[in-house]
């Protein structure tokens, strides 16, 4: 598995404690920037991670700025990505388990870092459901073409 992450300025203190995580399990992940905390453009990121998602260069993405809104509203856009905002462990469950969501989008000025990384193994450890809710991912694309 391989994950794709990318922030904001606002979102990258979380993003390098992210980062820092996923070396500590070991696991594959591709740093789309930015690299520092002078101020930058949300939409550039979120769009990165997302076309890398869903040109199947990386599995997964991580998406965080200052509440994670911006990158969601960046990243529902492109065609394929399910992107979820979440806030707590149980969104971040359903989020995989229902939804099949493929970009996490944290808001790095509102949560906690302890609770963001345990969101983060929560959301890349849980599968998909399908069944029924794979009617429903089908229909969002039916119905809107992305
Ligand atoms: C940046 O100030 C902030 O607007 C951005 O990080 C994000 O929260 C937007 O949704």
């Amino acid at each position: 598995m391989k994950i794709g992450i990318g922030s904001d300025h606002a979102g990258y203190v979380l993003k390098s404690a992210i980062i820092k995580h996923l070396e500590e399990k070991k696991l594959d992940f591709v740093d789309y920037g930015t690299f520092k905390e002078e101020s930058v453009n949300y939409p550039d990121y979120a769009l990165k991670v997302s076309k890398a998602v869903a040109d199947g260069e990386v599995d997964y993405g991580i998406l965080i700025c200052g509440t994670g809104i911006g990158m969601s509203i960046t990243a529902n856009k492109v065609k394929g990505i399910r992107a979820a905002l979440v806030h707590s462990l149980e969104t971040a469950r359903m989020s995989r388990l229902h939804n099949n969501a493929n970009v996490l989008c944290l808001g790095g000025r509102v949560l906690e870092e302890k609770l963001a990384l345990e969101m983060v193994d929560v959301w890349l450890n849980t599968s998909f459901e399908g069944g029924r809710h794979e009617n429903r991912l089908k229909l969002i694309t039916t119905l809107t073409g992305l």
